[in-house]
């Protein structure tokens, strides 16, 4: 267990125009690009499979082994892409690296391009963050002219290009496969798999798709070593992350440390909860992990602890609520994202996320009928499984748990509406007052 922050990503975000090149390379930024040229791929492949290195983008697979499963006796191009959609309520990791450093990716892109021989990289940003988006351009346009992209870089005679590509503002781009349909053009759904991206993704060419965390962790692991990434967290999840803390926190932010950091441990380190009030629940990792209350604090943050829980470390995302918070009215939030989000390709997701708000509107007005928790559990249940992607999995996630914790709080709502029991400006952030301050 630890209890120290491991600043590696994170490192140089305080740092004046942290997001240059001239302060990276101050900063020892580009040193890994030349040792991993000085590697061949497949050594930088087992490198990154023997420092432990999971995806950052949720589920948490090897990111090494998934390098390993492309076909390179395939003649098509091979493809990179950076999956930097961020788009789950609660997750907000990524923009920021990409405001912050942006060189950090462009560093793993080239290293991780050079492992698994892609000569074309993109960079997928979820499109309503024009700011990063411009950011990451001018990054790209700076390692151009310093030779870092294009042709021969550095003499290494490997080739690489870069896109940035603008996402077009839905969640489900940030599904892998969904994803590669909206660079193709195509309207952002789902494929069927397999063919899994690795043989056939991009174009139908053998495609990696990685999440801007786990490629921007790349080289730090190839600068200092597997060993030395290995060596920091649990047994198996291995090295550090960010995680990050919102909501009824008083010093919400991005915390990176080692995996087994327990959530007490980050809460401390955010300030603990607001004054006066006591921590209600939290998601362990954005809204599409089941919610967990005050009797977890002492659960290590790490992919095994949450799974023996029933729940999942995600992105890391931590949004906090304190004991003013309704749970009906949270859920019921959570619920209108996913039932706006769904793509609509298969019915138990388009209709169930709208059968779960008709029930959480009722409950959330007080206006629930006995039997209406259990009916919400049962559409719950009837649409689990039964879709074609996991969106529709982080849909009832949030449903099952509230009730599974909070029970007699949903059966408050068949008299009493949630606004009266847990008015809505108790939990409010800012006040008015404070709006004005800020205004
Ligand atoms: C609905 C949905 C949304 C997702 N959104 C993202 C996202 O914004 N960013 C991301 O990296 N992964 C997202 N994922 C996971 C990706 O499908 C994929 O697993 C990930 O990009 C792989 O990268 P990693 O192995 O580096 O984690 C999403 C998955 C689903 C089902
Ligand atoms: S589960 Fe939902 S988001 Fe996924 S393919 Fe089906 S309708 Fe689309």
């Amino acid at each position: 267990m630890t209890a120290t922050l491991a600043p590696v990503l994170t490192r140089n975000w305080g740092t004046d125009r942290s997001w240059t090149l001239e302060e990276y390379k101050a900063q020892g930024g580009y040193e890994a690009l030349s040792k991993a040229f000085a590697m061949k791929p497949e050594e930088v492949i087992s490198e990154v499979k023997d420092s432990g290195l999971r995806g950052r983008g949720g589920a948490g697979f090897p990111t090494g082994m998934k390098w390993s499963f492309v076909p390179q006796d395939n003649p098509k191009p091979k493809y990179l892409v950076v999956n930097g959609d961020e788009s789950e309520p609660g997750t907000c990791k990524d923009i920021p690296l990409l405001m912050a450093s942006p060189h950090t990716l462009i560093e793993g892109v080239i290293i991780s391009a050079y492992a698994i021989n892609a000569h074309t990289a993109f960079i997928y940003v979820r499109g309503e963050v024009v700011h990063p988006i411009r950011r990451m351009q001018r990054a790209i346009e700076e390692a151009y002219e310093a030779g870092l992209l294009g042709k021969n870089i550095l003499g290494s005679g490997f080739d690489l290009d870069v896109i940035v590509h603008a996402g077009a503002g839905a969640y489900i781009c940030g599904e892998e496969t969904a994803l590669l349909n909206s660079l193709e053009g195509l309207r952002g759904q789902p494929r069927l798999r397999p063919p899994f991206p690795a043989v056939a993704g991009l174009y139908q060419s053998p495609t990696v798709v990685n999440n801007v965390e786990s490629i921007a962790s790349v080289p730090s692991i190839i600068k200092y070593g597997k060993d030395w990434f290995a060596g920091m967290g649990t047994e198996k999840s291995q090295g550090f992350t960010i995680y990050s803390l919102s909501g009824h926190v008083r010093r919400p932010g991005q915390y990176e440390a080692p995996f087994g950091i327990t959530m007490r441990q980050l809460l401390t380190m955010a300030g603990g909860i607001r004054t006066g009030h006591e921590l209600k629940f939290f998601t362990p990792g954005g809204s599409s992990t089941p919610i967990l209350t005050a009797d977890h604090l002492d659960t290590v943050m790490d992919f095994e602890s949450l799974a023996g829980l029933g729940t999942m470390l995600g992105t890391k995302a931590m949004q906090v609520f304190d004991d003013t918070t309704s749970v009906i009215r949270t859920t019921l939030r959570w619920v209108e994202f996913y039932k706006h989000e769904s793509c609509g390709k298969c019915t138990p997701c388009r209709e169930g996320t709208w059968w779960l708000v008709q029930l959480l509107t009722k409950l959330e007005a007080g206006q629930g009928e006995e039997g209406d928790v259990d009916k919400l559990l049962n559409v719950a249940d009837t649409i689990t499984g039964k879709s074609f992607c996991p969106l529709v999995e982080g849909a009832v996630a949030c449903v099952t748990s509230a009730v599974k914790y909070f029970r007699e709080e949903f059966e408050i709502g068949y008299t009493t509406p949630a606004w009266e029991h847990l008015p809505y400006e108790k939990s409010a952030l800012f006040t008015i007052a404070d709006k004005e301050v800020r205004s």
